[in-house]
């Protein structure tokens, strides 16, 4: 089993997208079993991926009531965290296009959020670990009880607090979406500082490298940073970038990941080709 996590220190880096859209491609082309793990209190992940459940309760949240969540794993006393483990997986289920029976495709995920929805939610765990009242290993007792997957995604927020640094403390890998913005550009050393700092912690964990997002090939001034980007970070950049197109959006709102929503397009593509370099840089790594 490999953990990697998604992570960049900047808000709307396509985290989400990502790990909704490379979990897709892992289970459909690699036939991999997969687990995602929404640990973002906005529970955008969560939503996305239980959207059929939503549909089937006439568009309301009430479905999510009685889910355990990632946070009832970590507070969850050591003898019972198995069976609250096993109770907070849930199978993502895929709605069609066309209003056929939803499918399961080999995707489990842990919810971050219960019924009440509220984004405070997971704030006990921040301050619980803060103050060391649980311990930042409990990510890795939760990820001894999953079970047997091939790959864990775990998407987060970008904040540089205690549960991200859980997260990475606890992953083999971490992948970095990077918008081609002033922003972004200047975010990347903290996100370096950050990355140093964990794995000064758990020195297992590899930073498979930043990728391009959202790239619009007529902006002029997103053609100029990705050369400098490529200048800045060499090797740690990928090959692969996604492309600003209006069908990943339409894949989130319908709950359907890109790959099965509209294989054909440029998007969908640029998915695939990033699955087949994230799982390519493992290799490299793991033979090194
Ligand atoms: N290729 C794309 N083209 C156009 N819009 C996109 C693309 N990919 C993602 N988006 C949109 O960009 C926005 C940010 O994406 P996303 O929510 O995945 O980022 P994030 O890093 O998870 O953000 P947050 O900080 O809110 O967690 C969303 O509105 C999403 O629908
Ligand atoms: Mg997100």
């Amino acid at each position: 089993m490999r953990t990697i996590s998604f992570y960049s220190n900047k808000g709307g880096a396509t985290r989400t997208t990502s790990v909704f859209n490379i979990s897709a491609v892992l289970a459909k082309n690699y036939g991999a079993k997969v687990l995602v793990i929404d640990t973002d209190p906005q529970a955008n992940l969560t939503m996305r991926y239980m959207s059929y459940k939503t549909l089937e309760n006439g568009g309301s949240y009430a479905w999510i009531d009685g889910i355990s969540t990632i946070e009832d794993c970590f507070l969850a006393p050591q003898r019972m965290r198995k069976a609250v483990v096993k109770d907070a997986i849930q199978q993502c289920m895929f709605p069609t296009k066309n209003g056929e029976e939803p499918s399961y495709h080999n995707i489990d995920i842990i919810c971050t959020r219960n019924k009440d929805m509220s984004e405070t939610t997971l704030s006990n765990v921040e301050q619980t670990i803060s103050t060391g009242s649980i311990s930042k290993e409990v990510l890795n007792k939760v990820l001894a009880e999953v079970g047997d997957y091939d790959y864990v995604l775990i998407d987060m927020d970008s904040s540089i607090g205690p549960l991200n640094q859980m997260s990475l403390e606890s992953s083999d890998y971490v992948v970095t979406p990077v918008h081609v913005d002033p922003n972004s550009k200047d975010g990347i050393p903290s996100f370096s500082t950050f990355f140093s700092e964990r794995k000064s912690i758990n020195n297992h964990l590899e930073h498979l490298g930043f990728y391009s997002v959202r790239v619009n090939g007529n902006d002029s001034y997103a053609k100029e940073l990705t050369a400098e980007l490529e200048g800045l970070l060499g090797s740690n950049l990928f090959d692969t970038y996604t492309k600003e197109a209006s069908q990943a959006n339409w894949s989130l709102d319908n709950g359907i990941p890109l790959c099965w929503y509209e294989p054909g397009c440029q998007i969908a593509k640029n998915y695939v080709a990033l699955t087949k370099e994230i799982l390519y840089r493992i290799e490299q790594k793991e033979e090194n």
